[in-house]
C-alpha cells in the first residue's frame, strides 16, 4: 500500500511498508537559527514549534505509529532561568494550544522524563492533554520533557531491586524485557529512525537502550527550518538502509 502523501504534486514515492514504526527526533539547533538571525535563542524555540506541527501532521498522515520528541533533556537545566522560563512556558502554550488539533488527528498524547521536576502549572496541563487524549487510537506522540537516559536507568534499576526485595522478582529472572518493561517508555517499540538536526553526530543521552538498532540520520538543517521535505529525506534515505540487526545481509 503507498504511503499517501503527496506535496506540490510530488509523492513521497514509499509504500507504509517501508516507513519507521517509530521515529525519534533530536530537535537541535533552535539557538542557533535565531543567533544567526540576531534574534534572542528563544524566538527559535518558538520557531521550532511550527516545525513541530509539520512533522506531527505529516507523520499523521503517513500513519506513522509513533513519534518521539526530544523536547528537554535532564542537562538542558544547566541553561539560564531565562531560556528554561520561556521554554516552560512555550511548552505549555503548545500543550494547551494543540489539544484541538491532538483531538482532531486522533493522537494519543504521551510523555517521557523525570516529570516531579517540570512546575505544577505546566504539569497539570500535560496531564489534561494526556488525559483528554488517551483514548485516541492513531498516532502515539510522546514529548521527552527533563528526559535523560542515564537516569531513566537508573528509576528502573531502583524499580526492578525493589521488586527483587519484595520477593516479586527473582534476580535470576531479569532479562531484556524485564528491563524494557521498567523503563519510561515501556510498551513502546523501539525507536527504528532517530532523526537529529543541527549536525551535531551524537546522541546526548536520548534513548540509549532503545536505539541499540535504530538508523541514524543526521542533517545539518536547524530544527525550525525542518520541513516536509527534509522529513521526505530522512523517510527515504530509511527505506534505502539496510537493517541486519547482527545477521547477514537479507
Ligand atoms: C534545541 O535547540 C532545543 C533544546 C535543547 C531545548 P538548542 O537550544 O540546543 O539550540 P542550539 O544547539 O543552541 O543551536
Ligand atoms: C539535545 O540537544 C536535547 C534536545 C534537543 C532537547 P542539546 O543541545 O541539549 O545537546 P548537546 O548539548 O549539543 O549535546
Ligand atoms: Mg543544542
Amino acid at each position: 500500500m503507498p504511503a499517501i502523501s503527496e506535496q506540490d504534486g510530488e509523492s513521497l514515492g514509499l509504500e507504509s511498508r517501508q516507513l519507521p514504526r517509530h521515529i525519534a527526533i533530536i530537535m537541535d539547533g533552535n539557538g542557533r537559527w535565531a543567533s544567526r538571525r540576531g534574534f534572542p535563542r528563544i524566538e527559535g524555540h518558538r520557531q521550532g514549534v511550527n516545525s513541530v506541527r509539520t512533522v506531527v501532521e505529516e507523520s499523521t498522515r503517513l500513519g506513522i505509529e509513533q513519534l518521539t520528541l526530544y523536547c528537554l533533556s535532564s542537562e538542558n537545566w544547566k541553561r539560564p532561568a531565562l531560556e528554561l522560563n520561556l521554554l516552560m512556558q512555550l511548552l505549555k502554550k503548545f500543550v494547551i494550544g494543540e489539544r484541538e488539533e491532538i483531538m482532531r488527528q486522533n493522537i494519543r498524547f504521551t510523555t517521557i522524563g523525570r516529570r516531579s521536576d517540570l512546575p505544577k502549572d505546566v504539569l497539570a496541563e500535560v496531564d489534561k492533554t494526556i488525559r483528554e487524549s488517551q483514548e485516541n487510537t492513531g498516532m502515539q506522540l510522546c514529548l521527552a520533557l527533563n528526559y535523560g537516559s542515564r537516569s531513566e536507568i537508573v528509576d528502573a534499576v531502583k524499580s526492578i531491586v525493589s521488586e527483587v526485595e519484595q520477593g516479586n522478582l527473582k534476580a535470576d529472572e531479569i532479562d531484556e524485557e524485564v528491563i524494557s518493561s521498567h523503563l519510561y517508555t515501556a510498551g513502546m517499540p523501539d525507536p527504528d529512525l532517530v532523526i537529529r538536526t543541527a549536525g551535531e553526530m551524537r546522541v546526548s543521552n536520548f534513548l540509549l537502550w532503545q536505539i541499540s538498532y535504530a538508523e541514524l540520520w543526521v542533517t545539518e538543517t536547524y530544527w525550525p527550518d525542518f520541513s516536509v521535505s527534509d522529513f521526505w529525506q530522512a523517510l527515504r534515505d530509511f527505506a534505502a538502509r539496510d537493517r541486519r540487526f547482527g545477521g547477514l545481509k537479507g
